[in-house]
């Protein structure tokens, strides 16, 4: 047959591909139908083409999750194909087809963004073999992209607001890190969210109905921490005082987040340490050992490697605490998310006062070239102070702290030197997007015609940039 075909989906015997969309390109007939037939026996819907061109035409129309692509197509190159796929539909999983002797180009597929490759000829359980972790990767994908949506959305505890890359990425290893019962570190500058995030990963998590108790490390005193986290027993400090259950063991099955941990005494440290490591803790004041089953999620906003460098905090209890990390960026590195930001505080403060309220354009303008040294919480504060200055309706300029009022008038990037320097042109473009998008309040699409590209191509460069820091 030479003309390009789809085959119709037929219902499948086994689920585990559960109706996900394959489309199949080959221009030799008989591959085409046994590719088919073992897609479909492992519960794909299966399409066909012959041709590239036909490929990229249903590729859209029918809403298409992964790809098998021979690389050697005639007409359209099959790395171009590829490019070409990838920049139609970013999100599809694509396996390339190679011929014996042209592994070159399948490296270089797998480099342009393939998932995988095959060689010709292949046997059919290879293949079915391969197409099992395509439909088990992309479950995987659509699970944890449920989950993302999840942690953004405002359902339960966890809500984060922010939609820049940097936020993409975060959103990422937070999904992940909420599926895992390893220990997390969370950095970050002060007010950019810790304790927003740790809340997310416990309450995104299977352990969401056990308790979250944070602990804050920094405020208070060494004898009170060790009381606190491990307990003590009956008259451990005065005659007649009653025993009490540490934090630790209180969690059961839960999560203890140990806030300004950089600030805990180097010998609770060793306890700590002990206690993670053997899931056991010894109350003050007992010579028994209590079992534990906690997860442990820590944040700092100090350089931790620099303290165990100068030897004031532990480099095993660093590694344990280490075991997964996720740095939440400053404010100023994520701009395009300060409308978005003061939006949600507005609306918190309107439906607090029952008074709405709106930003002038120059107060956000102003608010966008700030620098905002500390962070969410502090944008959070300047919202709220200026909805009570205020009297009318429009929060201007005038009601913002003079840091940022000063700043309406001078263009983003606030910093004259950086906007002087000599730049490579990628990273001239990356700043031009992230700016337009800032300036146009998020809006993407306004961006890319103010620019002068195609949403697709804004949108891959955004993800470039996520995938890149
Ligand atoms: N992405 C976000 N979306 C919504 N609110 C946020 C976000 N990040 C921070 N906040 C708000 O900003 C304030 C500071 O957040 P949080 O206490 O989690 O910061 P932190 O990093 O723990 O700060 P610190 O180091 O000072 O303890 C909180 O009121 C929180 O609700
Ligand atoms: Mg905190």
């Amino acid at each position: 047959m030479t003309t390009a075909e789809i085959i119709v989906p037929v219902i499948p015997k086994i689920e585990g591909a559960n109706f996900l969309n394959l489309l199949v390109v080959d221009d030799e007939r008989a591959i085409r139908e046994a590719c088919r037939e073992v897609a479909q026996s492992l519960g794909f819907n299966t399409f066909a083409a012959d041709s590239a061109e036909h490929a990229y035409r249903l590729l859209d129309s029918h809403g298409i999750d992964a790809v098998l692509l021979d690389l050697r197509l005639p007409g359209a190159g099959g790395l171009e194909a590829l490019n070409r796929i990838k920049s139609i539909r970013s999100d599809a999983v694509i396996v390339v087809v190679t011929g014996y002797g042209t592994v070159q180009s399948a490296v270089q597929a797998m480099k342009n963004g393939a998932y995988d490759y095959v060689t010709k000829p292949f046997s059919l359980d290879e293949l079915k073999l391969l197409l099992d972790r395509v439909a088990s990767h992309l479950k995987l994908k659509s699970e944890n992209r449920i989950l993302r949506e999840k942690i953004k959305s405002k359902q339960g505890f966890g809500s984060i607001i922010g939609r820049s890359p940097e936020m993409e990425k975060l959103y990422r290893i937070v999904a992940k890190a909420a599926h895992s019962t390893h220990p997390v570190l969370i950095l970050g500058e002060s007010g950019t969210g810790k304790e927003v995030v740790a809340r997310s990963i416990h309450f995104s998590g299977p352990f969401r109905d056990k308790p979250f108790i944070p602990v804050d490390c920094g405020s208070l005193v060494p004898t009170l921490i060790e009381s606190e986290l491990f307990g003590h027993a009956k008259g451990a400090f005065t005659g007649n005082q009653q025993a009490k259950d540490g934090l630790l063991a209180i969690a059961d099955g839960g999560t203890v987040f140990l806030d300004e941990v950089g600030e805990l005494p180097i010998d609770l440290q060793a306890k700590l340490l002990r206690a993670i490591q053997e899931k056991e803790i010894r109350p003050v004041g007992s010579t028994k050992h209590l079992p534990i089953n906690v997860r442990i999620l820590a944040a700092t906003n100090r350089d931790l490697e620099e303290a165990v460098s100068q030897g004031t905090f532990r480099r095993d209890l660093y590694y344990r605490l280490n075991v997964l990390s996720l740095r939440i960026p400053s404010l100023r590195e994520r701009r395009q998310d300060i409308p978005m930001l003061a939006s949600h505080f507005l609306e918190r403060q309107s439906r607090a006062n029952g008074f709405e309220r709106t930003l002038s354009d120059d107060a956000l303008k102003a608010m966008l070239a700030y620098d905002w040294p500390g962070n969410v919480r502090e944008l959070e504060n300047c919202v709220e102070r200026a909805c009570a200055f205020t009297s009318g309706p429009v929060i201007h300029p005038s009601d913002l702290p003079a840091a940022i009022n000063q700043l309406q008038y001078e263009s983003i990037p606030s910093n004259a030197a950086a906007a002087s320097k000599i730049m490579p042109m990628s990273e001239i473009e990356r700043q031009a997007i992230l700016n337009a998008i800032a300036q146009l309040n998020g809006d993407k699409l306004k961006a890319a015609r103010v620019l002068g590209i195609g949403k697709t191509t804004l949108y891959r460069k955004l993800k470039e940039y996520a995938s890149r820091s």
